[in-house]
């Protein structure tokens, strides 16, 4: 069986449980990794050396992708779960998904 390619954003303090339990899972693969901080993508990147370290989601999103996790600052979700969504891909949005409903 394939395995599902799985996009991470955001690598601060809950990403990499995303990115370890995805890359632990016989049936998920970590294809991709996006940070805003650089410092954060490149301990990323010696840990995970098969993805794709993407600076913007914009270039995680040019990679092949099944699906994405989001684990960035709650402000950040909507407009990123937007792209994602509008990419056509399976999305998991971490919690709180948006500050206010208004
Ligand atoms: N499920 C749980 O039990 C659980 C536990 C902790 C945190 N969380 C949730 O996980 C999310 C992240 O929390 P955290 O504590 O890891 O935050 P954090 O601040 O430690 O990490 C966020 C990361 O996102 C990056 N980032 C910010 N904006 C970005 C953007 N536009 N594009 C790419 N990267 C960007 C930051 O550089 C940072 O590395 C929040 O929604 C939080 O509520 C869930």
């Amino acid at each position: 069986m394939s395995q599902l390619r799985v996009g991470v954003i955001g690598a601060g303090y809950w990403g990499p449980n995303l990115i370890r339990n995805f890359t632990a899972c016989p049936h998920t693969e970590v294809t991709a990794i996006a940070d805003a901080d650089a410092n954060r993508l490149r301990t990323m990147g010696e840990r995970y050396p098969r993805a794709k370290l993407c600076p913007s989601i914009e270039e995680l999103l040019a990679v092949p992708l099944d699906a994405v996790a989001i684990a960035t600052p709650v402000s950040t979700h909507h407009r990123l779960a937007s792209l994602c969504l509008n990419a056509g891909l399976h999305l998991l949005v971490e919690k709180p998904l948006v500050l206010s409903h208004r």
